[in-house]
């Protein structure tokens, strides 16, 4: 993109969106539902089955219609033009960011057509063979066990869609499991009832560098070197997925078993390329093509349809009033699904290592805030603990509720009612006034009702969307992570920062290699201190 860059703030819509943002921010949500009772009409939006309810944010009609025109000052509709056209949109590090290629969404570079088929179609034998227990290890013995050995984008989406996908109970195929940290007792709880013998490592890395994962990929060499015996060749219990296929090839897997990742992939986006492999290994090429069809229907949308109906561009942009206009600094991933369980860990990558950045296009400092800090956790579960805060905290805090509505018997409509209900609570409150009416119902005298009232009351009032699905199956889920991915780009994009780059990490990288080469005297005191006062604790008391 060539054109002038010019700094959300200084677009003729953001003075606009102040004014109604002082008018908004002292009306309540329950109000806007009085004076506008088709409130849910028109703030529902729907596509292919998916439903998003903005209807319960601090937000009316007009000032939509005020972050559509911001929408129109930033170009949003060129960015997603340039963005699905393969233009280096990632100027840092000048690279497209092409993942809607993978589900089929736009051409992939004309000279990367070939190898990512042929990569894509091996990753597809590759996976039928294990899931049809043909492929066996170096004794002859199927393969049973699946280790993905990989950290952030090559762990948290495969690891997030097989939690999702694969159906409770004992499985015919492969069980899959995950080990990011470097903290080996991960390690040693993924493989502590484990048979060398059937078990084979994902070796997941796009760089193939990255500490922690090559650390899990040796101790897994040594754990099938002592559990496979002399003569057994551990090669047979590898596979890796990554970019740099010499480097992986180098480390010791075979040539056939290395499945390519084309370097116009991101790590958080890449659950989509053989990135997935275990995904597809746990739920097969039927599933995972419907994993795909979702993400591409997702895409089709976002690049088509009007802002106004568009449900990628409308979520980004309540997301953007959110936090720009209302001041909330945090949004809060609540999905009413145990197989979500992971999405919000997903999601934090996606949208922190994508969005938290302050560095304009043009090199200026952002005048305003950009990504909010995501957190989350699995209703109902969340009800007995954390939901307290949204209650009776001092804190507004923005709340994603994604409701797969599943079957109908009676745990998975209580799970659903309890979302609804969560939503609605939050949003009405509980006034001084109906407090104190319900105390006195209780028989309290007239001076205790008062006193405990004031601890009974709740502001409610806290901003929330709900994204329903028909259940959670592998096409919604694709459409609903292609949902996150497009509202990510949207906020980047108004925000004018480079969503595709992770400087950030990396000084913590070289922070943490710098530590482990013993260079003490370089750096803070307290650093230095601490790093003296571990290596004492890891000395015996005696100082022998
Ligand atoms: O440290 C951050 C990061 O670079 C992520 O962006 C990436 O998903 C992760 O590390 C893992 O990287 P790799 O796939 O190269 O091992």
């Amino acid at each position: 993109m060539t054109e002038p860059f010019t700094p959300p703030h200084r677009l003729p819509a953001w003075s606009v969106l102040e004014n109604r943002a002082n008018r908004l921010r002292s009306t309540r949500v329950a109000e806007l539902f009085e004076r506008d009772p088709s409130r849910f009409t028109t703030l529902s939006f729907g596509h292919r089955g998916l439903l998003l309810d903005l209807s319960k944010q601090s937000i009316d009609a007009p000032t939509l219609a005020a972050l559509v025109d911001l929408a129109g000052q930033a170009r949003l509709f060129d960015g997603i033009e340039a963005l699905f056209a393969g233009e280096h949109l990632n100027f840092t590090e000048d690279r497209a960011a092409l993942h809607m290629a993978l589900r089929g969404a736009c051409p992939a570079p004309p000279q990367d057509a070939a190898t990512l088929a042929h990569s894509q179609q091996r990753m597809r034998a590759f996976a039928a063979a294990l899931r049809s227990g043909t492929m066996t290890g170096a004794s002859g013995k199927p393969i049973r066990l699946v280790v993905n050995l990989g950290i952030g984008g090559s762990d948290l989406g495969p690891r997030m869609t097989v939690q999702a996908l694969l159906p409770a109970g004992p499985q015919a195929t492969p069980e899959v499991r995950f080990v990011a940290n470097i903290d080996r007792r991960e390690f040693d709880e993924a493989l502590a009832d484990a048979d060398p013998a059937g078990t084979l490592f994902i070796v997941s890395s796009k760089s193939f560098a990255t500490a922690e994962t090559l650390a899990n990929a040796q101790a897994a060499r040594s754990w099938l070197q002592a559990g496979l015996g002399a003569g057994c060749d551990p090669a047979l219990h590898f596979a890796a997925v990554s970019n740099a296929t010499d480097i992986a090839v180098a480390f010791g897997i075979a040539a056939e078993r290395v499945f390519p990742l084309p370097e116009w992939v991101g790590g958080r986006y890449s659950v989509w390329s053989t990135i997935g492999l275990p995904l597809m290994i746990a739920i097969g090429e039927s599933g995972f093509d419907a994993f795909l069809a979702g993400a591409r229907a997702m895409d089709e949308h976002f690049r088509n349809a009007p802002p106004g109906e568009n449900l990628p561009v409308l979520m980004g942009l309540t997301g953007l009033w959110n936090t720009d206009f209302l001041g909330i600094e945090s949004l809060a991933l609540l999905p009413y699904a145990h197989g979500l369980r992971s999405f919000a860990a997903w999601l934090q990558q996606l949208e922190m290592e994508s969005n938290g950045k302050r560095c304009l296009r043009d090199g200026s400092a952002s005048g305003v805030h950009t990504s909010p800090i995501v957190w989350g956790g699995v209703g109902t579960v969340g009800q007995h603990a954390f939901h307290q805060l949204f209650y009776q905290g001092t804190r507004r805090v923005a709340l994603d509720f994604i409701v797969p509505v599943g079957a109908d018997d009676a745990c998975q409509r209580s799970l659903v009612e309890n979302a609804f209900a969560q939503a609605a609570a939050l949003m009405a409150g509980r006034s001084l006034d109906t407090a104190l009416a319900s105390l006195r119902a209780k028989g309290l005298a007239e001076s205790e009702a008062a006193r405990l009232a004031p601890h009974l009351a709740c502001p409610g009032n806290q901003p929330s969307t709900t994204v329903l699905l028909p259940a959670l199956d592998a096409f919604s889920l694709g459409q609903l992570m292609a949902l996150y991915e497009h509202k990510v780009f949207v906020q980047g994009w108004i925000w004018g920062i480079n969503s595709f780059d992770q400087y950030g990490v990396e000084l913590g990288k070289e922070m943490a290699r710098s530590l482990s080469a013993g260079a003490r005297e370089n750096h803070d005191a307290s650093t230095a201190g601490l790093m003296a006062a571990a290596e004492a604790m890891r000395r015996p008391p005696d100082g022998s």
